[in-house]
């Protein structure tokens, strides 16, 4: 999947923009507050119908507007074109996909798949689980498309559940728990089966960056399953009820990265952190690429804020390399390094929301 085209409306500073990028690596540098992050922003929703960096859309449209509106015409993997367009006012959303209107999230993120580095996504290891589940489950999504349908069926048995165990009236709670344990089971083995394929890709891709052998990628279930799953939900019923929601399953899963068998994130440096968060998001886009040959965009906002010097030649050789389309900010032309090894390139300048090529 390559962007052909681009088209920008009302995103923060930019009111009306089209740019034609590259179908490799496309750099986009501009002062501070020019629209860098909007230009990335807006690809992002295109994606994922959600900003990266504000939980409320109202605060990305542009103040002067009621809705903003992204659209592209794209290159699939297996040559057609497609048209995708998001419109997006702070209560609803509208998604066109070939003219054909859709609610579906998915459908875009299928169509779009998308993967981006900025600076507090190096809070992926730090952070709560959420982040580091959402990032597990991006990859399942896009390596199989079975695993959709198992997690919402999941998801609704959980909610149906929780909901009755507020009323404190568990009578029907064995027709939730089945369902609860038929899906979790079925959500867990994907999780289990994807981080097989990733840790391969993952233990290469950090061997370029980083000086650390003895790397385990663990999945956390989110129940003990030395024991079955149902049976849990069973001992833990007093305690499910006593607080009014579901304390074990796969909506609390986690992962864990360790080195030499100790938690990676107590002990490496920030530097090595950073890395090891770039190695994980890169392997997911690889993967991807092996796997479908349908690799999306790869977004990376302020380049030179979180890598050195060394690194950031690395990064950008191995992406050129990767034959993905990437999207690049820095505030200084010179913080791309020297570009003489990259062959296919655009360059873009941002002025207060106006995109030039240059
Ligand atoms: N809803 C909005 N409507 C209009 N302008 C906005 C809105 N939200 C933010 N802005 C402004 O848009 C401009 C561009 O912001 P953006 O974050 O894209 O800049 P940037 O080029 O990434 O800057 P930096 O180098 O500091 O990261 C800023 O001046 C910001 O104040
Ligand atoms: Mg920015």
């Amino acid at each position: 999947m390559t962007l052909l085209k681009l088209d920008i409306y009302a995103v923060r500073n930019i009111l009306k923009e089209t740019i034609i990028p590259d179908a490799a690596i496309n750099f986009i540098y501009g002062e501070n507050a020019s629209g860098k992050s909007a230009i990335i922003e807006a690809i992002f929703i295109l994606g994922r119908a959600k900003s990266f960096r504000s939980t409320t859309i109202k605060s990305v449209i542009n103040f002067a507007e009621t809705h903003l509106i992204v659209s592209a015409q794209t290159q699939q993997a297996n040559g057609g074109t497609l048209h995708l367009g998001i419109q997006l006012d702070s209560k609803s959303f509208c998604c066109r996909i070939n003219q054909q209107t859709t609610q579906k999230r998915s459908d875009l993120a299928y169509a779009l798949p998308l993967q981006i580095i900025h600076p507090k996504s190096y809070e992926l290891l730090d952070a709560g689980p959420q982040l580091r589940r959402e990032f597990l489950d991006w990859g399942v999504f896009n390596d199989d498309e079975k695993f959709l349908p198992a997690w919402r069926n999941f998801k609704t048995a959980l909610s149906q559940r929780n909901a009755l165990l507020k009323t404190k009236r568990p009578e029907h709670i064995n027709v939730w728990d089945k369902e609860l344990v038929y899906y979790g089971t079925i959500v867990n083995t994907y999780r289990q089966l994807y981080l097989q394929k990733f840790k391969p890709v993952f233990v290469d891709i950090i061997n370029q960056f980083l000086d650390i052998n003895n790397v385990e990628i663990k999945l956390i279930s989110g129940w003990d399953t030395a024991m079955d799953f149902q049976q849990v939900l069973i001992e833990n019923l007093d305690k499910d009820l006593r607080y009014g929601f579901t304390h074990n399953g796969p909506h609390r899963a986690d992962f864990q990265l360790l080195v030499d068998n100790r938690l990676a994130k107590d002990f490496v440096s920030r530097g090595q952190l950073k890395l090891l968060v770039l190695s994980l998001k890169l392997a997911q886009v690889k993967l991807l690429a092996n796997e479908r040959s349908n690799m999306g965009c790869f977004l990376l906002d302020d380049f030179a804020a979180e890598l050195d010097v060394i690194n950031r030649a690395k990064l950008l050789y191995y992406l050129a390399e990767m034959k993905c389309q990437v999207f690049i900010t820095a505030t200084e032309l010179s913080d791309f390094g020297d570009l003489t090894h990259i062959k296919n390139y655009k360059m873009f300048h941002v002025e207060h929301g106006n995109i030039k090529q240059m």
